[in-house]
């Protein structure tokens, strides 16, 4: 059980659970977990989005957050009160992390940020729940095309608000994490998307870039989906990931 407030020890890579049902879900997390038990590389985390948040609910998360890490994606985006109090709810779930669209503005990060910090002044310190969830803010999303500058441009100023309303991080494509890290400062967390092995299918991602590119460019933390849970071999692909991170890592200035 873990109890680490300022989750010191969250995964780099997260899973995207992008299935239907919890059993799938259920499957796709047994396979990791064998792989992790038998490789000794370090764990992933599972991503909980909106198809699987809305198909099998907060218990499946609570469920899943008993044992390993996870990232609730639901990207909150209503009016300040509501997200108020989505987040208060999402809190007792012993999620890693929240986010939420900065394009709702300053009033509702203000409303989500005193959501969170409430909870967890309300919450018992014991147990899978006793997590205070970093809250991310999406900038662009990974699928956006357009022109690079721009979009650039627009995710740095999206960072640079969320740094301001006291957001923990963001989340960007790894081609944005070097100017938002220059701009933000390199304790202000960016959590990458959009990540494909090289040479891989895009499918509807436009930013996308390699495990290793993300990290050398100083991405925090990674989310993928496809290109590891369609994959032939899903714990080989994690597994590659992972050692491509490693290399980003060792890359790094
Ligand atoms: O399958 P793929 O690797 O493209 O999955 C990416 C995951 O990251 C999806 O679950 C998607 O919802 C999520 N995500 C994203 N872009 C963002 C934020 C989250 O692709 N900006």
């Amino acid at each position: 059980m873990r109890t680490d407030a300022k989750c010191t020890t969250s995964p780099r890579l997260y899973i995207a659970l992008d299935v239907a049902s919890e059993n799938e879900a259920l499957s796709v997390v047994s396979k990791f977990r064998q792989m992790q038990d038998l490789s000794g590389l370090p764990r992933c985390g599972f991503k909980v989005g909106l198809e699987l948040f809305t198909a099998a609910g907060p218990g499946l998360v609570r469920r899943l957050a008993d044992e390993d890490s996870v990232f609730l994606d639901l990207k909150f985006h209503d009016i300040p009160n509501t997200v108020y109090g989505a987040v208060r709810a999402a809190c007792r779930l012993g999620t890693d992390m929240l986010t939420l669209h900065l394009a709702g503005g300053k009033e509702m990060c203000r409303q989500a940020l005193i959501a969170r910090d409430e909870a967890w002044a309300g919450l018992e310190k014991t147990g899978p729940a006793a997590k205070m969830p970093r809250l991310l803010g999406v900038s662009v999303l990974t699928s956006t095309r357009g022109d690079v500058r721009a979009i650039k441009d627009l995710v740095i100023d999206y960072a640079s608000a969320a740094k301001a309303y006291g957001l923990d991080g963001v989340v960007c494509s790894g081609h944005e994490v070097g100017e938002v890290k220059e701009k933000c400062g390199a304790e202000f967390l960016c959590l990458c998307p959009g990540i494909r092995f090289a040479g891989g299918e895009e499918n509807d991602q436009a930013r996308v870039c390699s495990p290793m590119e993300a990290m050398m460019h100083g991405a925090d933390f990674l989310v993928m989906g496809r290109p590891v849970t369609l994959a032939r071999d899903p714990a080989q692909a994690a597994a590659a990931a992972l050692q491509d991170m490693e290399k980003g890592l060792r890359m790094r200035k």
